[in-house]
């Protein structure tokens, strides 16, 4: 969409907008009446004990809970003012708009060059084999890989380190010049220095794109987020400024989550 190009009808404002998002599986309810807003140029953070539904959240956010058989999802999500469950919708379009990186690093079982390729291929991206090279290249600076491969870009991709391997799957994510990049704990098969890298790829990431991080970790939380969504049980607890749920929380169950009360 170009800049002049006038906004559709329905356009929130915000690059995604949930409202009273229930999603069930089979009969069990995992999250409850949840509304919540994405922008750009924002890292939202979501945080919660294990089982309160960070995940099946997230992934409502692209429809991967598509894949899942038992999964219902109920209420309004738009991106940019559409309607992403509605059947005109084009899911696999939908999936490269909201890219998704996931927690244990999966880059396909081919070379570096094609985890890259692969992408902006079926979608039509490039014109020509220089374009192709172009956008692998671009991709995997932007991901900070590139010094690291660009010597080996044929060696398989699951060669490289835990680290470098998180780093190719955003590679592959940004490939296809996602809007919003959903990330489900992206780090916690990382070591520490690896884990650095990611958050420092976060933070450059950041005005390019619309970015959810899901995180058991406080710090890293604190550290790449502008905006934190608390859940629990199901339910969205809080929403707001980064460093106001941190350092001011307005509820009490935020509260004894982030001071390791609970969780
Ligand atoms: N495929 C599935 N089929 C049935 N129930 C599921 C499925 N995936 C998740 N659930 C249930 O939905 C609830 C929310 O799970 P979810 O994975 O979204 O939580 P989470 O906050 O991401 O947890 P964690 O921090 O452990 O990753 C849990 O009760 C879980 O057991
Ligand atoms: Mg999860």
């Amino acid at each position: 969409m170009t800049e002049t190009a006038p906004a559709p009808a329905n356009d929130t404002g915000h690059k995604m907008s949930a409202k009273n998002v229930n999603v069930f599986y089979g009969s069990t309810q995992a999250i409850r009446d949840v509304s919540i807003d994405i922008d750009m140029d924002h890292v939202t953070a979501f945080i919660g004990p294990s089982g309160c539904g960070k995940s099946t959240f997230l992934r409502t956010l692209n429809r991967m809970n598509d894949t899942v058989a038992s999964a219902r999802v109920e209420g309004d999500i738009r991106l940019d003012g559409e309607d992403i469950y509605s059947p005109s919708m084009d899911v696999v379009q939908l999936r490269a708009r909201v890219g998704m990186v996931f927690q244990k690093p999966n880059p396909f079982p081919k070379s570096i060059y094609e985890n890259v390729a692969y992408g902006p291929r079926i979608h039509g991206l490039a014109a020509s084999k220089a374009d192709m090279d172009g956008i692998v290249e671009r991709s995997l600076k932007r991901a900070g890989l590139w010094e690291e491969v660009k010597d080996r870009l044929s060696d398989s991709g699951t060669a490289l380190s835990g680290g470098q391997q998180q780093r190719l799957c955003i590679a592959r994510a940004i490939a296809v010049d996602p809007e919003v990049i959903l990330m489900d704990e992206p780090c916690s098969a990382l070591d520490p220095i690896a884990t650095a890298k990611i958050e420092e790829l976060i933070h450059e990431l950041r005005g390019r794109y619309a970015i959810v991080i899901v995180t058991h970790n406080m710090q890293q939380a604190a550290r790449v987020s502008q905006r934190t969504a608390f859940f629990h049980l199901g339910t969205l607890v809080e929403y707001g400024v980064t460093d106001d749920i941190f350092t001011n929380p307005r509820q009490e169950r935020t509260k004894d989550y982030i001071t390791g009360r609970y969780g």
